[in-house]
């Protein structure tokens, strides 16, 4: 099925209503089980499995290396 949203933190889908909306594809790059002190249990289960890394550099040269390695943060974008 075609997903229209990606999540990509999406951590245990504790803003949805819906946790198993099949319009979301669930990422995060965590997939673990809690026992919570209150006896709840907290599932950490995404579709996929993923590391997310987006640009987090702001001051940096346009042209570096470092740039055109990472990207870049741009406050105008
Ligand atoms: C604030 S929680 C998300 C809460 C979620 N929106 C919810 O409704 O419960 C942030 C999540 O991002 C995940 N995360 C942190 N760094 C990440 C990364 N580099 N790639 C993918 N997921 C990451 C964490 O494992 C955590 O589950």
């Amino acid at each position: 099925m075609n997903k229209p949203v990606l999540d990509v933190c999406c951590g245990s889908r504790m803003f949805y209503f819906n946790k198993f909306d099949e319009r979301v594809l669930f990422c995060d790059k965590r997939k673990e089980s809690h026992i919570l002190c209150d006896g709840r249990v907290l599932n950490i289960n995404p579709d996929v499995q993923v590391c997310f890394e987006p640009p987090h550099l702001i001051k940096v040269g346009h042209r570096s290396w470092l740039a055109k390695k990472y990207g870049q943060l741009n406050k105008s974008t």
